[in-house]
Parts: C-alpha cells; structure tokens; sequence
C-alpha cells in the first residue's frame, strides 16, 4: 500500500503528523507538498495527488486544505477518483465502506490533529463492502464515461 499526501498552506502541521501515523501503520507514504506555511493555491497540489491515485502510481491519497473543500472539488475533477470529505470518523468509515474512497480529504481547520490521526486509521482499516455497492461505483463510472465523450 503506497499512500500519496498533499495539503496547501492551512494542512502543513497537520500532513506531518499524518505522514509519521502513516509510517508507524507500515504504509508507505510519499509526500507532494506543500512544505512551507506561505500562502499557496490548493488546486496545485490537489492536482498532482489526485493524478497519482488517478494514474495509478499509487494505490490512495490523502489532501488537507482549510475545510476540505477545496481540495475535494479538485480531486473529484479526475478519473476514477472518489474523493470523500470526512471530517468524522463515521463519514471516513462509510466512505470506505460503501464508496470505495480512494482519497480521504480532511478540513485541517475543522479537525483537531487527534481526531484527524484517527480518521486516517479508521479510513486506512476499513474495507470496502461490495455487494450492491458495486452497482453504484459502476454507474459512476459510466456517468464519467459519457461526460468525457461529450467533453472531446
Ligand atoms: C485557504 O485559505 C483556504 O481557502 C483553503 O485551504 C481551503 O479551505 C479551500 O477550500
């Protein structure tokens, strides 16, 4: 399991405390910035994780903006991403449990760094369910699918 982590300025603290939780599970984590606490734009590095997990040079992703917002709107412009804004623990679970997220977006201004830590636990651990999930991850796709043949 590659994980593949970036925030904008609002998520700096907390990214390093994720990526030594990230380490300490055994996951490999390779992180895209941003380094410093200078004001920078979060579609740049929203951009860049969510293509990693898009292209598949890793298997997920983790973004922290101010309210995870911003960097939800990015990842979800690419294909097959399902990017999930959890701010909760039951959200990060379900997301996973019925989504199948593959980028877990958390609000560094929203959350404390401990509860963030056991979200990224919670969203690591979980599995996806299937079953009639499934269904619904394929209508997904199919709707991208069409979007991107009316696009070119
Ligand atoms: C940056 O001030 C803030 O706008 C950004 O981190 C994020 O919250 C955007 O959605």
């Amino acid at each position: 399991m590659v994980v593949a982590i970036g925030c904008d300025h609002a998520g700096i603290e907390l990214k390093q405390e994720l990526i030594s939780l990230l380490w300490d599970m055994g996951i490999e984590c390779l992180d895209y910035g941003t380094d410093s606490p200078q004001s920078v734009d979060y579609p740049d590095f929203g951009e860049k994780v969510s293509d990693a997990v898009s292209t598949g040079k890793v298997d997920r992703g983790i973004l922290i903006c101010g309210t995870g917002i911003g960097m939800s709107i990015v990842a979800n412009k690419f294909p097959g991403i399902r990017a999930s804004l959890c701010n909760d623990l039951f959200t990060a679970k379900m997301s996973r449990m019925h989504n199948d997220a593959n980028i877990l977006v958390i609000g560094g201004r929203i959350v404390g760094n401990d509860l963030a830590k056991e979200i990224v636990r919670v969203w690591m651990n979980t599995l996806f369910e299937g079953g009639r999930h499934i269904n619904r991850l394929n209508k997904i796709k199919q709707i991208e699918e069409r979007i991107t043949r009316h696009g070119s």
